[in-house]
């Protein structure tokens, strides 16, 4: 059987954001479980803000339309999000809405999101570590018939969170990272 494969979505464009570093430990982590990573930045999928006169006009944009095979190409999806006033910032949740309006061929909408589980971690400066984007993501992605496991990490005070090789260093942290690792592939498996 060919390798699991496991798409890696951070929510940050910013230079040395806390959550692509997030998303970095945890791709390394599916790759040592023996998982086909890959990780990519919503830098290379520019989408303009969603409006449905411009969908009406030109269509849904190529960008959205190649996440949501990329996203169609695996088994399994991580997103790291940051969280902006207790929510998803617009990058994600406009990304998210421009999926929903892709429907390839023999396929019905949202598909994508039903056929695979997604996982949901954060990283903040903050002591919550961005647990209240994650409850808002939970329930955006749920409202998409999505699989949400119930494994997430927040990962709180992440300015200080990581060791000089790019290691989480608290334990409890590694090991919350390590059993979403091990649920999104259960669950992929399961699910495949
Ligand atoms: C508009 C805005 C709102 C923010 N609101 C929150 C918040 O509600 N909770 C929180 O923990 N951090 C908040 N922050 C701080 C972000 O968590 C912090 O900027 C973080 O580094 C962003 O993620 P990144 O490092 O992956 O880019 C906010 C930042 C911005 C720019």
């Amino acid at each position: 059987m060919s390798a699991l494969k496991i798409l890696v979505i951070p929510g940050s464009l910013r230079t040395g954001s806390h959550n692509v570093r997030l998303a970095a430990v945890a791709a390394y982590e599916f790759a040592q479980a023996g998982a086909d990573v890959t990780r990519i930045s919503l830098g290379d999928f520019p989408l303009p803000i969603y409006d449905g006169d411009l969908q009406a006009k030109s269509g849904v944009p190529k960008n959205a339309v190649n996440l949501k095979r990329m996203i169609g190409a695996h088994h399994g999806v991580l997103l790291v999000t940051p969280e902006y006033n207790s929510s998803v910032p617009p990058l994600l949740k406009n990304t998210i809405d421009w999926i929903t309006r892709v429907q390839d061929a023999h396929e019905t909408r949202g598909q994508v999101f039903r056929q695979r589980p997604f996982a949901i971690a954060a990283a903040s400066q903050g002591r919550l570590g961005g647990t209240r984007a994650l409850s808002a993501l939970r329930l955006i992605l749920s409202a998409c018939h999505a699989t949400v496991i119930p494994n997430q990490l927040a990962l709180s005070f992440a300015d200080q969170a990581y060791d000089e090789m790019e290691r989480l260093r608290n334990p409890t942290d590694i090991e919350a990272l390590k059993a979403l690792v091990r649920q999104l592939i259960d669950v992929s498996q399961h699910m495949m």
